[in-house]
């Protein structure tokens, strides 16, 4: 999706240049993924360079914040009241009109494609490059889960019915994707939505809940909440009006989430370990070009992203493809998101103890190819960190890093590399790369994970193609895949037609 042609014109809009048609090319009930923008064309060039010009001034999000601060528990009982006398109203409308709604949205977010990045720059550290595609997504998540809901509805043998409250906890590191699909998913069955952003994102949540009313979802059907860190967050998880609960994070936040409420129905997207397989049978320049991709975009920071690689037989020994990773991951140009050509940007906050370890601290038996330099004073900017000779069961191995620096074990066989890629408490992503129809079909088969890629980077799952969950401790729910056609369905109670005839 990232080679598609879009040009955006350059009429000036507050010294923003207008975004061209921002056509959306999807037709209902046909779905299309949108493009990213093409940075090759000059004009977009120019669009980008305009953002980032803007970025270093940045106060968007801020002075346009409409986020309910909730202080007390009284507060977190108002909002749930006012959310739930909204909501009848809300699913009291036909499928097709909350549809029409989502279909806004997905055109109000390509007219303010310019203004997602800049927030996303300015208060997330993401790189325009990292925080294109996440718009697409968003749009692509508004105009799919609109096909999505018109479908279950017209459903000749099941009905559909919305729980009535959905809370929605999502992460900071996709601060636009992850929170509008997580908020249009709910929304568009006719539930109402409860939105608390990460608390190093709220401006984006802010600014995207601005965005949602603007394209006409009703006020109390959607509130974006800030609340503090404190009884107020827990008051709202406890609350038994709370039908779901919608978690981007840590395995660890859902499961504590989990022991205040067991009964909550949780669909939990959490943490991962993933590897990407090279075997001698891959093309071993693509193979090197797509793990820097996948471990070092947005700084490593995705639960997606490829923390180890697997380099089976004779890869291991090959002189050619450790230079030519070496090489890819060394070239990526790291800095800050102003400059609009910068392919990795800081990590959100100077590393905690255990990412501090993973770019210091060597388990037995390993070398850095690349050891990590911190670049700036405040300690957020590094080099890629590539570190050599991991062993099975060690700590590098089984820990999530969340953080740029990836790293190489060897396995004698196929057989080997995939006990290795299946030996961790998770299972998000997996790679291979391999040109052998042979060892793609076994590792398919034997691979434990709930998004698998082959001959592909494994970040960046596209609606409707790659829907997108883990298994293991990577997900709780692990059959309800995010921009995948189950999704809806895990999100409603379903009866049977005939029941009732
Ligand atoms: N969906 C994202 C990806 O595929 C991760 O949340 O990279």
């Amino acid at each position: 999706t990232t080679h598609r042609i879009q040009d955006r014109s350059l009429e000036s809009r507050d010294g923003l240049p207008e975004l061209g048609s921002a056509a959306i090319p999807s037709v209902p009930g046909r779905f299309r993924n949108t493009p990213d923008t093409d940075m090759s064309t000059p004009a977009n060039q120019a669009w980008a360079d305009a953002i980032t010009h803007r970025l270093r001034g940045s106060r968007i999000g801020v002075d346009e914040a409409q986020q309910i601060r909730v202080e007390s528990i009284e507060g977190v009982d108002q909002v749930l009241t006012r959310a739930l006398e909204a909501q009848k109203e809300w699913a009291a409308l036909p499928a097709a009109k909350r549809a029409a709604v989502l279909r806004r949205v997905a055109r109000v977010l390509a007219e303010h494609r310019a203004e997602l990045l800049e927030v996303a720059a300015s208060e997330t550290g993401k790189t325009l490059e990292q925080g294109d595609p996440e718009i697409s997504e968003a749009i692509d998540f508004a105009l799919y889960y609109a096909d999505q809901a018109e479908k279950l509805e017209a459903d000749p043998e099941t009905v559909f019915t919305p729980r009535r409250l959905t809370l929605v906890t999502p992460p900071w590191n996709f601060p636009i994707a992850i929170p509008t699909g997580s908020m249009l998913a709910p929304l568009v069955t006719g539930s109402a939505v409860v939105m608390k952003p990460a608390p190093q994102a709220r401006r984006c949540g802010a600014y995207l809940g601005r965005l949602l009313h603007e394209a006409g979802v009703p006020g109390g059907v959607l509130t974006v909440i800030d609340v503090p860190e404190d009884e107020t967050g827990k008051a709202l998880i406890t609350d038994e009006r709370v039908d779901q609960l919608i978690l981007t994070g840590a395995y660890e936040t859902a499961e504590l989430f989990a022991s205040w409420r067991p009964d909550l129905r949780i669909l939990a997207e959490t943490s991962g370990k993933n590897a990407i397989v090279v075997t001698p049978h891959a093309d071993l320049d693509l193979a090197a070009k797509d793990v820097a991709a996948s471990a070092f975009g947005h700084a490593g920071q995705k639960c997606s992203a490829a923390s180890l690689v697997i380099a089976v037989g004779s890869v291991a020994r090959s002189r050619r493809f450790m230079a030519q990773l070496a090489d890819a991951v060394l070239s990526l140009h790291v800095g800050e998101p102003t400059d609009a050509t910068v392919q990795m940007g800081p990590v959100i906050e100077p590393p905690g103890e255990k990412l501090a370890a993973g770019l210091t601290e060597l388990g037995e038996g390993e070398t850095w190819l690349s050891r990590p330099r911190q670049l700036d004073q405040e300690g957020r900017l590094f080099t890629p960190g590539v570190r050599e000779g991991v062993k099975e069961g060690s700590a590098f191995h089984l820990t999530e890093y969340f953080g740029p620096v990836l790293g190489i074990m060897h396995a004698p066989t196929l057989e080997d590399a995939v006990r290795m890629q299946n030996g961790t408490a998770f299972g998000l992503t997996a790679g291979l790369h391999s040109l052998d129809p042979a060892e793609i079909a076994w590792w398919t088969e034997n691979v434990e994970a709930g998004n698998l890629y082959v001959n592909r980077g494994i970040t960046g799952a596209i609606v409707e193609r790659q829907s997108f969950g883990g298994w293991k401790r990577s997900a709780i729910g692990k059959t309800a895949k995010a921009g995948g056609p189950n999704y809806l369905v895990h999100l409603m109670d379903a009866a049977d037609r005939e029941r009732d005839a």
